[in-house]
């Protein structure tokens, strides 16, 4: 692909298979994950954080939305979007929102903010896209019913909109029945306003992005090995994360460059290096399944970036082999499948993926269309209940596909498509915009010459 072969329009990308090898330096907007976090964290803080390399996606956009909504005054920098500040009132002076809560496409902002409301004295009402509105809710509104809110949804409060009437809540001892960072974080910031303690035990270890933020901001919370996390109400105010003259920096998010090392690895004679990537070991279980795969990837100068550890992520194009994915790494390369899924593709042998069954409740059901979407290029994609078999290798060809409202499939789709024979259409494409809105600037900077990007 280069720029001269890519159209991008609204809803429809157009691909053509890349000539050239992908070489030189790239980088990846801001962590997803983090930047809803900063803002909602930032809410609770006392006195204003300075953010730098925020991601202005669509689903952060949500969360900016929403917690301005809630009286906290964030502002954006007129000539840079990826930096603001939010001036943080504290738990105690947000404000009841006069409307409902729109979290448009985004599932971390919906749940993060279910655990906040939780424990505020008013009334909120959540809702957002059709597809969010189907995306199970009963995971976060239990938990936080046992606290003491009340928490309403259709279908007897499974589903969005949720309606919340928060006040006291009391902490509890909590065993989450699914490994999922979105609840583990609701559950602590309903336990930063509950009376005693809230003690969670995940099943594996999901993304601790709020522990560490919370933690450099001076709340109580305390771990217990990797999988119990116990939190309660601060007794002194929880401090900002970035001030002016040290600024919270976002790091790259590790998710997004996932896209772009697939790139590299099947693209031949590929050499690249992304820079500055978020490299928490609870978010790099995809390095770790690439590598079994026979995967050539280096992480280069790792370092502490405040609380999150960063590095420059090389990879160079590799014969693949076909792996087993299960157990503990599923839940920390969670958002990966669907490009691991194309990496298959291009692998001898058969991968299999399974104990995963929670990536039928993603943006789509990625068991179901990631297998339909690569089948129509060629590849043999078989879906199972709790994951999928990738047959490979086999030859991509281009054709017509869907993005099913997905950003990370649609992003997926791309990739198969710079190493499919002929030209791909990615319908519905404009969904990148959620979580990686110059990712096809990006690739085509990449697939032009090796310039920097
Ligand atoms: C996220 C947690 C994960 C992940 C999502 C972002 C987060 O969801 O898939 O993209 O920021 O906490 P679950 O908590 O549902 O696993």
């Amino acid at each position: 692909m280069s720029s001269e072969h890519t159209t991008a329009s609204p809803a429809e990308l157009t691909i053509h298979p890349v000539a050239r090898p992908l070489r030189g330096t790239a980088r990846v907007p801001g962590d997803k994950s983090i930047s809803h976090r900063v803002l909602i964290l930032g809410a609770l803080a006392d006195g204003p954080t300075v953010v730098r390399g925020w991601l202005p996606a669509a689903d952060c956009l949500a969360t900016l939305r929403c917690v301005r909504a809630l009286g906290v005054r964030v502002d954006v920098s007129p000539d840079d979007p990826t930096s603001l500040t939010v001036h943080g009132v504290g738990a105690e002076d947000l404000q009841e929102p006069d409307d409902v809560l729109d979290c448009d496409g985004s599932g971390t902002t919906m749940r993060l903010l279910c655990g906040l409301l939780a424990g505020r004295p008013f009334f909120s009402v959540l809702t957002g896209r059709e597809a969010l509105r189907r995306r199970p809710m009963r995971r976060v509104a239990e938990p936080l019913r046992l606290m003491g809110a009340t928490v309403l949804g259709r279908h007897e409060g499974a589903y969005a909109p949720l309606a919340i009437r928060g006040g006291l809540l009391e902490g509890i001892e909590y065993p989450m029945p699914v490994a999922s960072a979105q609840v583990k974080s609701a559950l602590l910031l309903a336990g930063l306003q509950a009376g005693g303690t809230t003690t969670i035990h995940q099943p594996g270890p999901a993304r601790d992005h709020t522990e560490r933020l919370l933690k450099a901001m001076g709340a109580p919370l305390h771990l217990e090995g990797d999988n119990i996390v116990r939190v309660r109400r601060p007794d002194t105010p929880l401090r900002p994360l970035g001030t002016p003259e040290t600024p919270f920096l976002v790091p790259g998010d590790f998710s997004s460059a996932a896209f772009l090392l697939v790139a590299g690895l099947l693209v031949p004679e590929s050499d690249l290096v992304v820079l500055d990537v978020g490299v928490n070991p609870t978010r790099t279980g995809a390095l770790e399944i690439l590598r079994s795969m026979g995967a050539d990837i280096t992480v280069e100068h790792r370092r502490h970036a405040q609380v999150e550890p960063i590095a420059n992520v090389r990879v160079r194009a590799s014969r693949l082999q076909a792996t087993h994915v299960g157990g503990e790494v599923v839940v920390r390369a969670i958002d990966e499948f669907p490009i691991i899924a194309v990496a298959a593709t291009q692998a001898h042998g058969s991968t299999v993926v399974r104990d995963a069954a929670e990536l039928r409740v993603k943006e789509t059901d990625r068991i179901a269309n990631v297998a339909r979407e690569l089948n129509k290029m060629g590849a043999r994609v078989e879906p199972r209940p709790d994951g999928f078999v990738v047959h490979g290798p086999t030859p991509l060809h281009g054709a017509e596909v869907e993005s099913h409202g997905d950003h990370r499939l649609a992003m997926a789709l791309a990739i198969a498509a710079l190493i499919a024979e002929g030209t791909t259409t990615i319908r519905g494409a404009d969904v990148i915009a959620d979580s990686f809105p110059s990712f096809t600037e990006t690739l085509s900077i990449l697939t032009d010459t090796g310039r920097k990007a």
